[in-house]
């Protein structure tokens, strides 16, 4: 474990900064809300945040549209709050890395301003324009957040491209100073301490300058809601395959993988301490050769389920590990900002408390860096609104109306879908406390997103604290155990009983630590006895959720609760 780097070791934990504490009372997150719960954070035993964006911004995608890259959004707080938390985190040995949005800006970013003023303007190539074609747009692209990919301006009677909502036109990366002007800010906050960054969207950086049409007969609304009917993995499988057809010509262009090796070199001057990238896609190649490119991808493919079945498990470990190059580390991750909450979306309805407790140990055993999103620790669910005048993610405001208007579904129906498929649901206020607003705001005051109203049914932070069954203990429990069990990060990975439907088993062992730990999660309500065929065959118990610690395992008759997770050292 010696010789691995920190974002390695760490354990991340990403603030949604509006949704994590309101420092004050306006119903918003903000800075210097984090600020006073970084002696929670250091509690719970995370190691490294990951801050969606601070920046100055006019939300229209929730801070994803950024309107000045060096700055921090007055409703979030002033630069002098942002260096208090980055101190303050780091005091307590806390990392911190920020989210940087390099394929495109707000459509109220000067540069934008300026661009879109005249043809003629410097900036004009900053963004990604084009005439329109037999008086319409360019090419038949569709943004991913609804509608045609292009925007016409009247100004200038021609057409900018955004791959997400017209309120965020893409940067044009071909340009150089525009890259230039980018990476003085990534530089601001990497010499002002930040410990690297998030890359959003990554993939959607280049598009064919050629702007060949796709050639996918449906409409992104029939694919969004045949996806959302599809009743099998291959099904959903099929329909992934189609959507990437569908943006083809719009994702992953080769030459993204040269600005990444620029970015990496950039990054890798700073080096007391060193910095790091992750990145927001799946795709290997994001490696490059393993240092060259990014630190790290997620392991987005894990998530993509409704059921975290052993064998799902398995088939993605087996696929994902071999794929790295030489010296590459993995990621993992079960929820973010963007997809359902952990506990709403692996909880069967009927063991959601043990399921979760699962999910977090999976995250926590398997090889790579975990990234956990707040609330998931005190086990917050998803909620979903039933009335669009409350959604406050345009992309489920999109929805709602394209299925009204273009598919002709109901209403009511139509609200209940889009609130599925929106993401408010996973976004709303931290509960903090038993109390009014959850203990986010303070009485009276009208949160950005309504609260959950499950805070006054335990789920909230101040409840659980003092409760040691609590959802919140479990989470501190095991993530003092992980940091005190050097197989669990460094060692390797070995799947066992690869036939088992029930459990997941694997073995993680770190010869320079001189540790090997035997994993069992038992993903079902049976019990087992099972017969491990490994040297030695005893195990001491390190952690467990049905057995006693320290106690001796024979390993051909171990005992396994219904959904117990099971830590063995092997003696
Ligand atoms: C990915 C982010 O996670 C998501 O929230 C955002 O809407 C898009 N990128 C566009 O920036």
């Amino acid at each position: 474990m010696a010789d691995l780097m920190w974002w390695q070791k760490a354990v991340f934990y990403q603030i949604y900064p509006r949704s994590f504490a309101d420092g004050n009372g306006d119903g918003i997150g903000d800075i210097p809300g984090i600020v006073n719960s970084l002696d929670y954070l250091q509690d719970l035993g995370i190691d490294a945040l990951w801050l969606s964006p601070h920046y100055p911004s006019p939300q229209f995608d929730v801070g994803y549209d950024v309107a000045d890259y060096t700055g921090v959004d007055p409703e979030y707080g002033a630069l002098e709050d942002f260096k208090r938390f980055l101190d303050g985190a780091h005091q307590r040995g806390i990392r911190v890395i920020l989210d940087l949005v390099l394929n495109h800006t707000s459509d109220r970013h000067p540069w934008f301003v300026e661009s879109r003023s005249g043809r003629d303007n410097p900036k004009r190539d900053w963004y990604v324009w084009h005439a329109g074609k037999n008086g319409t747009h360019p090419n038949n692209w569709y943004s991913t957040f609804g509608g045609p990919a292009w925007e016409r301006d009247s100004r200038t009677a021609e057409y900018y491209y955004h791959y997400f909502f017209k309120e965020q036109p893409d940067l044009n990366w071909r340009n150089a100073e525009m890259k230039k002007a980018m990476w003085q800010a990534v530089r601001y906050w990497l010499d002002l301490g930040v410990d690297g960054y998030r890359l959003d969207a990554i993939g959607t950086i280049f598009e064919d300058p050629g702007l060949p049409d796709h050639s996918v007969p449906e409409t992104l609304i029939e694919l969004g809601l045949a996806a959302y009917h599809a009743g099998s993995e291959a099904e959903r499988k099929a329909l992934a395959e189609e959507y990437k057809a569908l943006f083809k010509y719009q994702l992953d262009l080769p030459e993204v993988h040269d600005l990444m090796r620029e970015l990496r070199a950039l990054v890798d001057e700073y080096d007391e301490p060193l910095r790091m990238l992750v990145g927001e896609t799946d795709e290997i190649a994001f490696y490059g050769n393993g240092h060259d490119e990014l630190h790290m991808n997620f392991n987005f493919p894990l998530m993509r389920t409704e059921r975290l079945s052993p064998a799902w498990i398995r088939a993605n470990q087996k696929e994902r590990l071999v794929a790295l190059p030489p010296g590459a580390w993995p990621c993992n991750t079960l929820g973010n900002h963007d997809s359902p909450r952990v506990h709403s979306r692996y909880g069967d309805g009927k063991h959601d408390g043990a399921l979760a407790r699962l999910s977090l140990a999976l995250m926590l055993t398997l090889w790579g860096t975990p990234f956990l999103y707040n609330g998931e620790e005190i086990g917050m669910t998803d909620i979903l609104f039933d009335d669009v005048g409350i959604f406050r993610d345009n992309l489920g405001v999109w929805f709602y109306n394209a299925a009204v208007n273009e598919l002709k579904v109901p209403p009511a129906e139509a609200v209940r879908l889009a609130a599925k498929f929106g993401r408010d649901k996973c976004r709303t206020p931290m509960q903090w406390a038993n109390a009014p607003n959850a203990g986010f705001s303070p009485e009276g005051a009208r949160t950005w997103l309504p609260v959950n109203p499950n805070y006054a049914q335990g789920v909230n932070v101040a409840e659980q604290r003092d409760d040691p069954g609590s959802m919140l203990n479990f989470y501190k429990r095991l993530l003092r155990f992980r940091r005190q069990t050097p197989a669990l990060v460094a060692g390797d990975y070995q799947p066992l009983h690869e036939q088992a439907e029930d459990y997941f088993a694997f073995l993680r062992r770190s010869a320079a630590d001189r540790q090997a730990c035997l994993v069992v999660l038992n993903l079902s309500d049976k019990a087992h006895t099972l017969n491990f065929e490994v040297m030695p065959r005893t195990a001491r118990c390190l952690f467990s959720t049905s057995k006693t610690e320290g106690a001796r395992h024979d390993l051909s008759e171990l005992k396994i609760a219904p959904f117990e997770i099971y830590i063995g050292e092997l003696a």
